[in-house]
C-alpha cells in the first residue's frame, strides 16, 4: 500500500530469524534448524502487520528487513510481507541480504514488491578472513551480488564491514578497503568485531582482537572513505552525499518504530519528553504461538522518562557528525576534550546553540567521552 505525501517520520522494521550457518561471532536472534517454520512464521508476521494496520498504524516513511538472513525468504514471502505495511510514496525500503543467497530473480521480485535499497553482510574481502569469521560466502560472491543488485537497478546499496577479524592484517584490511570501494556503492558500515558472550568467538581468546589494531583499521578506512567521496555522518557508517540511512537516522533522532517478528524492537515518544521501548517474544515459535492466539506479540518493556530521553539524545548525537550542543559537557571536562583533541567546534543548531564534534581522535574514544555527558536536567559549573 503506498500512500503519497511525506508524513512524519514513522519506521517499520521486520526480523527475519534464519540464518543458513551461524557466524562465529553472532549473538543476534536467528537460527539455523528452523527452516520448517519458515511459512508459518511469514504468515504470523502478515498477520501481526493487518492486525496493527487495523488499529490504525501509522504510514511509513522506511522500512528495514533485517536478520538472521532475509534473502533466505523467497521473493513471493518477502512480497507478501511487504504488501501489508502501509509507506509512503518515498519511503526508503531496505532488505539485508548475504551475498551467496541472492539471485536475479529474488532482486527482480523484490524490485515489484517495492524495495529500494540493499544491506549485504560483506565483513571482509579477503576469503582467509572470512573463513576465519565462520562466513559462508566470498569475496566472488560480492561482486557477484553487487553486479546483480546494480542490474536489478539498486541505486541504494550498503556494504557492512567487521575488521578485526583473527589473522586480519593490516594488508588483508586495506585489500578489503579497496576491494569495497571499486564496487563503487552510496553506502558503507564499517564495525570493529565485538566480542558477544555465548560465541564461538568467545570462548577463544586467541581470535579476540586487539585495541590498537582496530583503532588503526578504523583510521585507514575512514581516511580511504573519505577520499572517495563517502561522508563519515555517524562513527561506523560512511555514505555519497544524500545516501545516508533513512531508517538509521530514525533510530538516532529517537523517532517512532515498530518491529514485527520475534526479538523485535519498537519505540514511541510521549507528548511530555517520556518514551516506551518494548520488545516481541525472542524464538520464532513462541512469537508465531502468540499471533497464533491473537495474543500480544510483546514479552518485556520499558519506560524511560524525560531525563534519560535527553541524555541518550545527547549520546546518539555525539555519534553523528553533526553533534552536540556544548552544555552536554561540564565546562572543565569541555576543556579537557580540547586539549586533548578529542571534540572541535561544529557551528550552531536550530536555536542557535554553540555545537561541539568528535575529531578522528574523538571517534576512537567516543565512549570515553560518552559518559562525561550531562542530561539537560543538570548544570555546568
Ligand atoms: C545482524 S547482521 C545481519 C546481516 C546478514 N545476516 C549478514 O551478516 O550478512 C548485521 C551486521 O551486524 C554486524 N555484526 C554482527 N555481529 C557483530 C559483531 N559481533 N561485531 C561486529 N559487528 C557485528 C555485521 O557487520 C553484520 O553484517
Ligand atoms: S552475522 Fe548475519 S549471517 Fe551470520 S549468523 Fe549473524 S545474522 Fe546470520
Amino acid at each position: 500500500v503506498t500512500i503519497p505525501n511525506g508524513p512524519e517520520p514513522f519506521g517499520v522494521y521486520v526480523h527475519i530469524p534464519f540464518c543458513t550457518k551461524r557466524c562465529d561471532y553472532c549473538a543476534f536472534a536467528t537460527w539455523t534448524d528452523r527452516d520448517h517454520l519458515r511459512q508459518n512464521y511469514v504468515d504470523a508476521v502478515v498477520t501481526d502487520i493487518a492486525r496493527s494496520v487495523n488499529r490504525g498504524q501509522r504510514v511509513a516513511t522506511s522500512v528495514f528487513v533485517g536478520g538472521g538472513t532475509p534473502s533466505l525468504l523467497s521473493g513471493a514471502q518477502m512480497a507478501a510481507i511487504l504488501a501489508e505495511i502501509p509507506v509512503s510514496s518515498d519511503a526508503e525500503i531496505t532488505i539485508e541480504c548475504n551475498p551467496d543467497t541472492v539471485s536475479a530473480d529474488l532482486f527482480g521480485a523484490y524490485r515489484s514488491a517495492g524495495v529500494n535499497r540493499l544491506s549485504f553482510g560483506v565483513q571482509s574481502m579477503v576469503d582467509r578472513v572470512l573463513i576465519g569469521l565462520g562466513r559462508t560466502h566470498t569475496k566472488h560472491s560480492v561482486e557477484r551480488a553487487v553486479e546483480l543488485a546494480k542490474r536489478a537497478g539498486f541505486g541504494s546499496v550498503n556494504l557492512d564491514l567487521i575488521y578485526g577479524g583473527a589473522g586480519e592484517t593490516l594488508e588483508d584490511w586495506k585489500a578489503t578497503l579497496d576491494a569495497v570501494c571499486a564496487l563503487d556503492v552510496a553506502h558503507i558500515s564499517a564495525y570493529a568485531l565485538t566480542i558477544e558472550a555465548g560465541t564461538p568467538l568467545a570462548s577463544d581468546p586467541t581470535r579476540h582482537p586487539d585495541d590498537d589494531d582496530q583503532a588503526e583499521k578504523y583510521e585507514i578506512a575512514s581516511e580511504i572513505f573519505v577520499q572517495r567521496g563517502y561522508e563519515n555522518y555517524e562513527i561506523s557508517n560512511w555514505s555519497r552525499p544524500g545516501h545516508s540511512c533513512r531508517h538509521n537516522r530514525l533510530y538516532w533522532a529517537q523517532g517512532n518504530y515498530v518491529g514485527f517478528g520475534c526479538a523485535a524492537h519498537s519505540h514511541q515518544r510521549n507528548s511530555d519528553g517520556s518514551s516506551r521501548r518494548w520488545w516481541n517474544a525472542r524464538t520464532p515459535e513462541r512469537y508465531i504461538e502468540l499471533v497464533e492466539l491473537d495474543r500480544p506479540t510483546e514479552t518485556a518493556g520499558e519506560d524511560l522518562d524525560p531525563s534519560v530521553v535527553a541524555l541518550e539524545r545527547r549520546q546518539l548525537n555525539l555519534r553523528m557528525s553533526t553533534g552536540v550542543e556544548r552544555s552536554a559537557f561540564h565546562n572543565d571536562d569541555l576543556d579537557e576534550f580540547f586539549e586533548l583533541g578529542l571534540i572541535a567546534e561544529a557551528g550552531v543548531d536550530d536555536q542557535g546553540e554553540a555545537l561541539v564534534r568528535l575529531t578522528m581522535k574523538g571517534r576512537l574514544l567516543a565512549n570515553a567521552v560518552s559518559v562525561r555527558l550531562i542530561g539537560d536536567s543538570a548544570t555546568s559549573p
